[in-house]
């Protein structure tokens, strides 16, 4: 692994904002560039590369990479599904979206065939008020059906657009026999 030239020179200046000694402190900008680089997660290569550019020992920055669920240290999909399997959204049904993607990816940890889809259960996203929900790359997708988290796959193994946010419209919930 190595930087291409663009995002070495973005790296030096992430590590430049640190004081003498501190340059450990880009860790984590540095690991994400370089998962951005690599298709979406981190070859051991890119996490010695890192390792080095910040005088830092291997096990430290693989310490960082692993305890961040936001980092990937195996191949994903093109569009990487983390499912939130934390209690409110389990509340809501998130082992039927668990079984949605058993179904239409494979078991955890494993890319599509197609290469289009992978996934993971994770904890808590933040957004449990509009559980159940899942992260798909960068997006959030929130209060899924099966039948809607279905559909979602479909969507992006399709090449369609998709819209991210609530899944359901929300200006129709205002309380049976409240103020008309
Ligand atoms: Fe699922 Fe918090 S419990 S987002």
């Amino acid at each position: 692994f190595a930087f291409t030239k663009a995002n070495l020179e973005w790296a030096k200046g992430q590590i430049a904002k640190y004081p003498e000694g501190r340059q450990a402190s880009a860790v984590i900008p540095l690991l994400w560039k370089a998962q951005e680089q690599h298709d979406g997660w981190l070859p051991e290569p890119a996490i010695r590369v890192i390792a080095e550019m910040l005088g830092m020992a291997y096990i430290r920055v693989l310490e960082v990479a692993t305890f961040y669920t936001m980092f990937a240290l195996e191949p994903v999909g093109k569009h990487f599904v983390q499912v939130c399997g934390t209690t409110p959204c389990l509340l809501r049904g998130a082992d039927k979206l668990i079984h949605v993607c058993e179904k239409k990816i494979g078991h955890q940890h494993e890319v599509s065939a197609d290469g289009q889809l992978s996934w993971l259960e994770v904890e808590c996203l933040g957004s449990c008020s509009n559980a159940p929900m899942v992260q798909i790359n960068y997006d959030y997708f929130e209060d899924l059906t099966p039948e809607s988290f279905e559909k979602l796959l479909d969507d992006l193994r399709a090449g369609k657009k998709v819209k991210p946010g609530p899944q359901v419209d929300r200006s129709c919930s205002a309380p049976v026999g409240g103020p008309t």
